[in-house]
Parts: C-alpha cells; sequence; structure tokens
C-alpha cells in the first residue's frame, strides 16, 4: 500500500544568533510556538485528529530533553491522546522528522501528522556533552577533521581546488544580498511565528524577524575574515552559517485526508534518500543522495526546477552545484537566500527548506519538481523531491 504524502503547511520561528534574543527561552518554548502557530494558521485542523509527531534536536538534554515530540504536544496543547516521540540524525533532523512521518502516512498507519525540529545553539553548543568512542581516531575509522564541521569544509576546498574562496566569497555575498530582496519584498516574513524572546537583562520582547541577516555584506568585508578552522583557510564566518537557536514545523497528510478536511496542499512527496560519504567531506552528501533520490523518483537533475539547499557552508553548495553543472549564481537554487544569512538552527533547518520551496512552487507555476537537500554530519546527505501541486504546465 502506498498512498500520496503532501505537505499542507510549515512555518518556523524568527531565527536568532545564538545566546542572543531568545538568550532567556527555552528550545522547547520555541518549539512549542511553531507548532501552535502551525496550528493557528490551519484551523481546519483538529488537534485531536493529529496522529503522531515527531521533533528532532541535534542535542537531546535539558530543554532539548525528555521526547520533545511528547513533551512539545502536552505544552502546545494537544490532546493527551496525541502521541510524539524525538528524532535524531544531526541537520537533518526535522528532514527526518518529515520523511518518517511520511514513510507512516504511505503505508496508512496514520493520516496526519506534525513533523518539527528545534535547535536553541545557545543553549546547546555544538558538541557540548559529546563523548565520541575514543575508537574513532585511535583506528582512524575517521580522521580529527571529520568531527569538526568546518573542518570538514575546508577539506572540500582541498579535494576540488576549483572551488576556489573567491567562487565561496560571492555565494555567501549573493545569499545576503538574495534573503535582504526577499525580506523587503515580505516573502520571509509571511511564514514566521512571531516569538515571545527574552534576553535577560533586558527583558521580554516579540520577535518578528530573522536576527543573523547582515545585509550591508560586500565582497571586500568577506574577503578580510579570519579562516577559524584552518590557519590561512579559505572558510570564514562570512562564507558559513552561523550559530543560531530557532524551531520549525509541518503538516503532512495523505493526499486523501487533505483534501476531505479541505487543507492547502504546498507539495508532494514524490521520494526522498539518504546516503553517505567519507565523514571528512560531510559537504559533498547532498550528492549521493539526490542522485538516489532521482534515481527512485525516475528523474533527471534537469526536470528540477526549484532547489532549496541547506547552506551550512558556501563551499558545500558551490560542490553540490558544480557535481550536477549548475551554475553558482543559477537564479532555482535558493531564491531567497539560505542558511548563510538567516541561520542555521541544526535540527529545525530541514522545514525551513521545505517552507522556502514551497513558496518557490506558488510563484513558479512552471515548475513542477523541486528538491530539498542538506549534508549532515559524519559523512551524510539527505534528498526529498517534492512535485508542485500549482503546477500548469510549461517547460519543467
Ligand atoms: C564560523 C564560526 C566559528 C564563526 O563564529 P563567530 O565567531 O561566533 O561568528 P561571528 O558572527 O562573531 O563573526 C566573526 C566575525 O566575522 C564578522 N562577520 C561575520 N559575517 C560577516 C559578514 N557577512 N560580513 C562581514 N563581517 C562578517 C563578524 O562581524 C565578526 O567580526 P568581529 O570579530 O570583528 O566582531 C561559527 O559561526 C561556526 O562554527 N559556524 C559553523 C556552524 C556549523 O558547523 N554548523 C553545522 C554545519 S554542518
Amino acid at each position: 500500500m502506498s498512498r500520496t504524502v503532501v505537505l499542507v503547511d510549515a512555518v518556523r520561528t524568527p531565527f536568532g544568533k545564538a545566546g542572543s534574543m531568545y538568550s532567556g527561552t527555552r528550545a522547547d518554548d520555541l518549539m512549542v510556538r511553531a507548532m501552535r502557530g502551525l496550528l493557528e494558521r490551519n484551523p481546519k485542523v483538529n488537534p485531536g485528529d493529529i496522529e503522531d509527531v515527531a521533533i528532532a534536536a541535534a542535542t537531546q538534554t535539558g530543554d532539548q530533553g525528555m521526547n520533545l515530540g511528547r513533551s512539545a504536544s502536552l505544552l502546545a496543547g494537544l490532546p493527551n491522546t496525541v502521541p510524539g516521540y524525538s528524532v535524531d540524525r544531526w541537520c537533518a533532523g526535522a528532514l527526518t522528522a518529515t520523511t518518517s512521518l511520511a514513510g507512516a502516512i504511505a503505508i496508512g498507519s496514520i493520516d496526519i501528522a506534525i513533523a518539527g525540529g528545534v535547535e536553541h545553539m545557545g543553549n546547546h553548543p555544538i558538541g557540548d556533552g559529546l563523548d565520541p568512542n575514543p575508537r574513532f581516531l585511535a583506528e582512524r575509522i575517521v580522521e580529527q577533521d571529520a568531527l569538526a564541521m568546518g573542518a570538514t569544509a575546508e577539506r572540500l576546498h582541498d579535494r576540488f581546488p576549483q572551488l576556489t574562496k573567491e567562487r565561496a566569497d560571492r555565494y555567501a555575498y549573493n545569499s545576503q544580498m538574495k534573503t535582504a530582496a526577499a525580506y523587503a519584498a515580505g516573502k520571509i516574513q509571511r511564514d514566521l511565528i512571531p516569538t515571545a524572546a527574552r534576553i535577560p537583562e533586558m527583558g521580554w520582547g516579540i520577535a518578528t524577524v530573522d536576527e543573523p541577516p547582515r545585509p550591508t555584506t560586500t565582497m571586500e568585508g568577506l574577503s578580510t575574515l579570519k579562516t577559524p578552522f584552518r590557519a590561512a583557510g579559505r572558510v570564514t564566518p562570512g562564507n558559513s552559517s552561523g550559530l543560531n537557536d530557532g524551531a520549525t514545523a509541518a503538516l503532512l497528510a495523505s493526499e486523501d485526508k487533505a483534501k476531505e478536511l479541505g487543507l492547502t496542499i504546498k507539495a508532494k512527496l514524490v521520494s526522498y534518500a539518504f546516503a553517505g560519504v567519507e565523514p571528512e567531506v560531510m559537504g559533498f552528501g547532498p550528492v549521493p543522495s539526490t542522485i538516489k533520490a532521482l534515481a527512485k523518483a525516475g528523474l533527471k537533475i534537469s526536470d528540477i526546477g526549484a532547489f532549496e539547499v541547506n547552506e551550512a557552508f558556501a563551499v558545500q553548495v558551490i560542490a553540490f552545484l558544480d557535481h550536477f553543472g549548475i551554475a553558482d549564481d543559477d537564479p532555482r537554487v535558493n531564491p531567497y537566500g539560505g542558511a548563510i544569512a538567516v541561520g542555521h538552527p541544526l535540527a529545525s533547518s530541514g522545514i525551513r527548506l521545505m517552507l522556502n520551496l514551497a513558496r518557490s512552487f506558488e510563484e513558479h507555476t512552471d515548475v513542477r519538481y523541486g528538491l530539498t537537500t542538506m549534508c549532515i554530519g559524519l559523512g551524510m546527505g539527505g534528498t526529498v523531491i517534492w512535485e508542485n501541486p500549482h503546477f500548469t504546465g510549461g517547460s519543467k
């Protein structure tokens, strides 16, 4: 049995700089806000009809512990009859929450579900509390660089010398400019749920926009930044995603259920795949996962008319684009900018890609297929291919 799975809607909190506007806000409260915002936007969904909730976080302790799927559901006011679980595939947490629930919907176990992801990198700095098995290094299962994401990005520059720092900086600059243009046109704010922000010294406020974007970025400014991951390296704070706090949530359903309830259908899931690569070049992961997902869908890369590629690092995005012969500034790719500008609260980002793709689908009814893809720590990639429900025929 296989049924069509649809993205009904997706939202997110504004993203903050780690430990800044959300320094006094709990991670689980960010998650709850995203879930409540999602349900408020979709009043035709009776919360009691949600059949499962899967919430991701890369660090699952403290305010991201306690099985977020269950605890955030109860805190969000879902009836206690709605079950929930937590998911971890590092940066692809929300992507995996989506694909896991989609699998359950496709085989008919459930009809309607919420996927989400949160990361409060202020409360949970990358690597905090980790205890990598000494065998990793002692037995050279991985090299030291594999354990530091910025170092894996430097390795991509080493492996593909045509991916110069200048190209990475140019890509990053464009991401900032595209985000600024999307903000100016009101294209980002519409999917942000106003969220209580608290800085202990300053008190409460309401966040309505992302904090990280730097619209005044220049190529000259980017060229002078330090390279924190390697002396005289090429990866800088300007061409990397930052350290951020935020949450995302998505409503998924079987196509039949969405139609029965009269829900919006923003995208139809076509196929998905995860794949592994050498952990030292983790940023290359989206290449094999995309090849796999395309094969499963019976599609070619030229069939894809809209791309949402997570920008963990600029070099990793251009490695992906280079592989498929797509220009660094191809207008089909991340038209509203990406994580370099708006931030990358690790496990939450997969759903940010989906909500952007859904907006691109609305804008481009000549586009039939789009994809969301991201690299994942310790050498993986994940890709989901989606079909545009607004497709009216045309070139792609
Ligand atoms: C790269 C990284 C180490 C930088 O951290 P940071 O030092 O907190 O970054 P900041 O935002 O303070 O930026 C550092 C400097 O660069 C400057 N800078 C950053 N972006 C800039 C831009 N677009 N233009 C000009 N200057 C910029 C900042 O102003 C700051 O300057 P200052 O030191 O004079 O104040 C951190 O963001 C990081 O680890 N990113 C990767 C996260 C990651 O691995 N995610 C998982 C992916 S798989």
